[in-house]
């Protein structure tokens, strides 16, 4: 059948002749008239578009997710439930996302209030906001031009993990989204969820020219910037193979290539501290409701988030085809700017990342120009072994925003190991850093900042080290987590 299928505000919806491209916004305000559901920028960037979805968690319980309507293509949404502003329309009253808004002014021009009402709307279900943290990082996808936030903070303070009972929780109680196989055309535009891996196989071999697709946080720009019409779109989303987060018996975390980042930071969270802290800084919540581990690597950008992280940690990537798995050390993943060592018709399957040893120390950072929502100038992971008398025996230092691809250096590394852990071999092993990166002057930052914040990185890795061997994130660590002074 050639038609899409979800269901808008209680409504179920099915049609068909509407191009595979058009965005969530596009059809809500232009082909429903939902106009409460505003445009700021088209790409992500302002939470004006926030509407919930209906997702799968890691565990298959039904969970909302805000997420940015305009990067959501139509044939990503089949099988599912949205909600957008208009849902919360009732004779009985105001919604305690909207009731709390109002009661502390947090609306003044009101083009952001939909968006914000839809991030409170999601925050108010969770149960996991136990750190006054967590509230910026729900928050800070929505950009707010008149009001000021702290009002719309202590907004979110009031309803977060309220979990009203109410006609949107019995959603939560009920079955979790099921599979969205689909074959959808219309015009000359096609979009493809295969429901298995022999059917995504058959696909890419009869359409060699296929572009796979996941979270299309990174892909939907395409479309909405430079008005690009994929002949055919193939999600990865329906392939359970695919996805969540397993620990091997022997500590190993396996996670899956089409995993949610919300998902992976939240597994992360303790577990794996580098992971955790990079994913603190990595978009908003909406974007990571959406974005994926794969997505993130297969771009194979410079300054993907993901990549310094992996590589210090020694992860390995799972690559599949119709020919089985192979796996590669995530340093020889990385081919070239924007190239990686996927085959034709292969796939990022998933990350196999190690335990950390004992000894080991590991932390990483992103420096970009604002701290929230930005794309990284530089970033860096670290790993270093020591044994009992405080020497280097092992080393792992990466970095993205260097070189064409995130890279380590090895000439550094090889200053490490076997020299004491302390500040003069750390300082030597910076110097060492030019014989491997000679990065690039742009508007984020000039070849000799980026030089010069990548010596420190490392300086700083050592010192914050020093009594916490893997730390996490300070808490609290942001400007406004005293407003109110408690937790959410
Ligand atoms: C507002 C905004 C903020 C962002 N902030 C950050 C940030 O802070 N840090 C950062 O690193 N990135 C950031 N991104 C970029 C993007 O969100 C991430 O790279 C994200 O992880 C991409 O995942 P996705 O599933 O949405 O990818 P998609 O857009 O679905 O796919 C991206 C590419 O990967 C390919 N692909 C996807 N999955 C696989 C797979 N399993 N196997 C083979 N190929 C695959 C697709 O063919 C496509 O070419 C941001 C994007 C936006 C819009
Ligand atoms: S319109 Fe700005 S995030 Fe969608
Ligand atoms: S109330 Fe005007 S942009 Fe937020």
């Amino acid at each position: 059948m050639n038609a899409l299928r979800f269901c808008l505000n209680d409504r179920w919806l099915e049609f068909s002749g509407i191009a595979p491209s058009t965005t969530l916004l596009r059809y809500l305000r232009d082909t429903q008239r939902l106009t409460g559901t505003k445009e700021g920028c088209a790409e992500g960037d302002c939470g004006a578009c926030t509407v919930v979805v209906v997702e799968k968690d890691v565990e298959g319980k039904p969970s909302f997710r805000a997420v940015n309507s305009c990067l959501l293509l139509l044939p990503m949404l089949h099988g599912k439930r949205i909600y957008t502003v208009e849902a919360l329309n009732s004779a009985e009253g105001l919604h305690p996302a909207q009731a709390a808004l109002v009661e502390h002014a947090g609306s003044q021009c009101g083009y952001c209030t939909p968006g914000v009402v839809m991030s409170l709307f999601e925050a108010a279900y969770r149960t996991d906001l136990d750190e006054p943290w967590k509230l910026d990082a729900a928050l800070c996808g929505n950009l707010c031009r008149c009001t000021g936030y702290r009002s719309i903070r202590d907004a979110a303070k009031q309803v977060a993990g309220s979990c009203p009972k109410d006609r949107f929780s019995d959603q939560l109680a009920g079955a979790a989204p099921g599979p969205m196989q689909l074959t959808y055309s219309a015009g000359p535009q096609r979009f493809v969820t295969p429901g298995s891996l022999g059917e995504l196989w058959d696909v890419l071999e009869a359409n060699p020219a296929a572009r796979l697709v996941m979270g299309g946080t990174d892909l939907g720009l395409e479309i909405t910037k430079r008005y690009a019409e994929p002949a055919l779109l193939v999600s990865l989303e329906a392939l359970e193979p695919l996805r969540g987060i397993r620990e091997q018996p022997d500590g190993t975390a396996w996670l899956g290539a089409a995993t949610f980042l919300t998902d992976v930071e939240a597994w992360s969270r303790g577990k794996l501290p580098p992971l955790e802290r990079m994913l603190r800084y990595f978009g908003a919540r909406q974007v990571k409701n959406r974005a994926t581990v794969g997505g993130n690597l297969c771009t194979a950008s410079p300054i993907g988030d993901l990549a310094p992280v992996l590589l210090a940690l020694g992860a390995r990537f799972v690559l599949a085809s119709r020919a089985g798995e192979r796996r590669v050390p995530a340093e020889e993943f990385f081919l070239a700017y924007r190239k990686t060592a996927l085959g034709p018709r292969e796939v990022l399957a998933a990350v196999e990342v190690p335990p950390l040893p004992p000894g080991a120390r590991a932390s990483s950072y992103k420096v970009s120009k604002r701290r929230e929502m930005d794309i990284s100038t530089v970033s860096a992971a670290f790993f270093v072994q020591l044994d009992d008398g405080g020497r280097v025996t092992a080393a792992r230092l990466a970095y993205g925003g260097m070189a064409a691809t995130p890279a380590r250096s090895r000439s550094a590394e090889r200053v490490l190991v076997g020299n004491p852990w302390g500040l003069e071999t750390v300082t030597a092993a910076a110097n060492e850093l030019t014989r491997d990166f000679t990065p690039l002057t742009d508007h984020r930052g000039s070849a000799a900042y980026r030089l010069l914040v990548a010596r420190n990185l490392l300086r700083g890795f050592h010192d914050e080290t020093a009594g916490t061997p893997v730390p996490r994130l300070p808490h609290p660590h942001t400007a406004t987590a005293h407003v109110g002074g408690g937790g959410a």
